[in-house]
């Protein structure tokens, strides 16, 4: 059981700033592989080959497999304790902001509200010369390739290897970072940047630290509390503690 410190209950007043980042360990309980680590989706398959604009180029076919698959495990799983106790932490905190690296999608699934989507949405499509959303349903998208009317293939609505991250959520989210003063790393191996940079921006700007990870990673050392542990488990136990102490 995480003994949770008073310096961290003493900061989680009701106007204190908090800010969360979550990685793939925080939908590992409900199931979904993570990309690293035992089991991980980067051990078995080569992202050079399923997730970047050239292997795009190459072989959209297989691309598309890919995806279709991992749409298919989204659809299959669903949002576990600790998405939902971080529902319940925004309804509690009003300056809270919710930044994943994530495509499940779980976040909005479970009812969160405030989130910037530094990776995209794998359920989302959308052309890959314009840009445009693509509204063909699932169906179609599956039977075979789709083209927008500019005559470019749509492609999955993720960030691939070598490109930026949506421009508006990244500034959003490192705005956020230097405003936070409780940041929460959560479930994350924080070795994929730029979202990696985001916990050492915040401490740079005062935020106190905590990491929730089974396993020790590169931002462990930086942190000043590290909660060994299931997302889906310590969270909900947070909240719960949260709730014994103001009531
Ligand atoms: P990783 O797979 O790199 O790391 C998942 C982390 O979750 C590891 O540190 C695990 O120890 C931890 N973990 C596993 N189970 C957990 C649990 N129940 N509770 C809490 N933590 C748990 O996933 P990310 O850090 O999200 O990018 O990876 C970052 C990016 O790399 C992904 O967004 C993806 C990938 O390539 C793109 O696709 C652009």
């Amino acid at each position: 059981m995480i003994n949770f410190s008073s310096k961290l209950l003493a900061l989680l007043q009701p106007e204190v700033k908090i800010v969360v980042l979550t990685g793939a360990g925080i939908s590992a309980e409900s199931g979904l592989a993570t990309f690293r680590g035992p089991g991980g989706l980067w051990k078995n398959y080569r992202p050079e080959n399923l997730a970047t604009p050239e292997a795009f180029a190459r072989d959209p076919q297989l691309v598309w497999e890919w995806y279709n698959f991992r749409r298919d495990q989204v659809r299959q799983h669903a949002p576990n304790p600790g998405h939902h106790a971080l529902v319940q932490l925004e309804a509690r905190f009003p300056d809270f902001v919710l930044i994943t690296q994530n495509v499940d999608g779980y976040h909005r699934r479970a009812g969160s509200k405030k989130i910037y989507e530094l990776h995209g949405n794998i359920m989302q499509s959308r052309c890959s010369q314009c840009g445009r959303e693509c509204e063909a349903g699932e169906e179609l998208q599956r039977e075979h390739l789709l083209y927008c009317a500019c005559g470019a293939l749509y492609r999955p609505g993720v960030v691939w290897f070598g490109e930026a991250l949506p421009p508006g959520a990244l500034q959003s989210a490192f705005a956020a970072a230097e405003n936070a003063q409780v940041f929460f790393s959560i479930g994350t191996s924080a070795v994929v940047y730029p979202a990696a940079a985001l916990p050492p921006v915040a401490a740079e700007h005062g935020a106190y630290l905590v990491e929730i990870n089974p396993e020790k990673t590169p931002l462990t050392p930086l942190v000043d509390e590290f909660w060994q542990g299931q997302a889906g488990e310590i969270l909900p136990a947070l909240v719960h503690r949260i709730q014994q102490v103001s009531a």
